[in-house]
């Protein structure tokens, strides 16, 4: 089957030949094609090009797109949205003055999202988790990341990542899987922090290998939490069964955890809403993407990730949503563009390619998704008549999204 979109106002993010990613200055330069044709092959970008190659339209399916705007679908490098419940009882102890800390410290926080977890069956869990990703689908995103961590307990870790595996078997978008192995200390080991990580990772790991359950490996390395020490230890373990690390790092204190990230080879380091000149220069150099999650800070009232420090210092970034019952109940990719380009003083078109090819490599999936390039997925946006791009971001809240197409399908 071929689709055939003509007359788009404006194609976004078009590379001839595929990048890996983009970095500093060039974050702010978003190739488009004005006045275009797009044409869709069974699941994949056949061509595109000036209006003026357009191929003939009969025997295809055509999409009159005047007015409107296309572009890759966003791509979400990080996400929980597998979890059980919410945490609403906490936002309202939030609102009435209680830090993020403050309710974690009494067994709120990742030890209540786990213990409502561990006694939901798989089931239930799928079919939560199922109504998160199809609301997500139809806001945009077209590839991501899901992450275990709320299980605590090997047996419930694994209940997470067989329900990211049935999510990724039968949802029609490409989905990675992260083992999350170190997220928060349950009661049950307080004063065992090495029992806990052992019996983690000696229970997990085998299994995952086994039935092929994640393809990388995650730590919560902050203050209270796990430490570089630790967080290096798991990122040791986890490289004889080839699990890419990918790490929660500098969200409240950096603690010299980034560097422990780059010394292993971390596809990403997220949130660093705290960064330091020293965190900075371990990145330079090194294939590491740095990656923000404004929902995280907008929710708790933290600092938003430093991108004009980031990106002036040549660095790449991407964006993601960070989905999860704690920190960021949402994983409404636009709401994250207009945060980043609003709070973090982001351009549009920095914010365009920090959420399409930068979130695909954070997610080591940038030669499927990510770009409007010839052979990769036509998992696309069509927004609504639009005057320009920036009109995205702009209109913070508004659905600018006419229709989402996934496999070249609407849906
Ligand atoms: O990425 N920071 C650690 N983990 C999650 C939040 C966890 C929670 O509060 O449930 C995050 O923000
Ligand atoms: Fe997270």
């Amino acid at each position: 089957m071929q689709t055939l979109f003509t007359n788009i106002k404006e194609l976004l993010q078009v590379r001839e030949a595929s990048v890996a990613f983009v970095a500093g200055a060039d974050m702010n330069i978003l190739p488009t094609i004005k006045n275009a044709f797009l044409l869709v092959e069974e699941d994949r970008i056949a061509t595109f090009g000036p209006m003026e190659s357009c191929p003939t339209l009969a025997g295809k399916e055509v999409v009159d797109a005047t007015g409107k705007i296309l572009l890759p679908s966003w791509c979400d490098s990080h996400t929980h949205l597998v979890y059980a419940g919410n945490r609403e009882e906490e936002f309202k102890d939030r609102i009435k003055g209680l830090s993020y800390e403050e309710i974690a410290n009494k067994g709120g926080g990742i030890l209540n999202s786990a213990k409502t977890l561990q006694a939901t069956s798989a089931e239930s869990l799928y079919q939560q988790s199922k109504v998160r990703l199809e609301e997500v689908m139809r806001l945009g995103t077209g590839a991501l990341e899901i992450k275990s961590g709320y299980g605590l307990i090997p047996e419930a870790e694994l209940k997470m990542l067989r329900v990211i595996k049935r999510l990724q078997e039968e949802t029609s978008i490409p989905i990675k899987a992260t083992f999350l192995a170190a997220h928060a200390l349950p009661e049950a080991f307080k004063s065992n922090k090495m029992g806990f990580l052992r019996n983690m990772l000696n229970e997990v790991l085998p299994v995952l290998k086994a039935e092929d359950l994640a393809s990388a490996i995650d730590v919560f390395c902050e203050m209270g939490y796990f430490s570089p020490e630790d967080t290096a230890e798991i990122l040791q373990a986890a490289q004889a069964y080839g699990l890419v690390p990918k790490i929660h790092v500098n969200q409240f204190n950096a603690i010299g955890g980034v560097a422990v990230g780059v010394q292993y080879n971390a596809r990403s380091v997220d949130h660093l809403e705290i960064l330091t000149d020293a965190d900075v220069a371990v990145l330079q150099g090194s294939k590491t993407m740095p990656v923000a999650l404004p929902g995280c800070s907008f929710f708790l009232g933290i600092p938003y990730t430093p991108a004009r420090k980031i990106i002036a210092a040549g660095l790449p970034l991407a964006l993601a949503s960070d989905y999860n019952p704690g920190s960021a109940p949402s994983g409404n990719m636009n709401f994250i563009v207009s945060t980043a380009c609003i709070l973090m003083k982001m351009t549009p078109e920095e914010t365009i390619n920090a959420a399409t090819i930068n979130g695909a490599y954070a997610m080591e999936l940038e030669e499927e998704v990510g770009s409007i390039t010839v052979g990769k997925k036509a998992n696309l946006i069509l927004t609504k008549a639009l005057s320009s791009l920036t009109v995205l971001p702009y209109a913070f809240g508004s659905s600018n999204i006419e229709q989402v197409y996934i496999n070249g399908k609407p849906i």
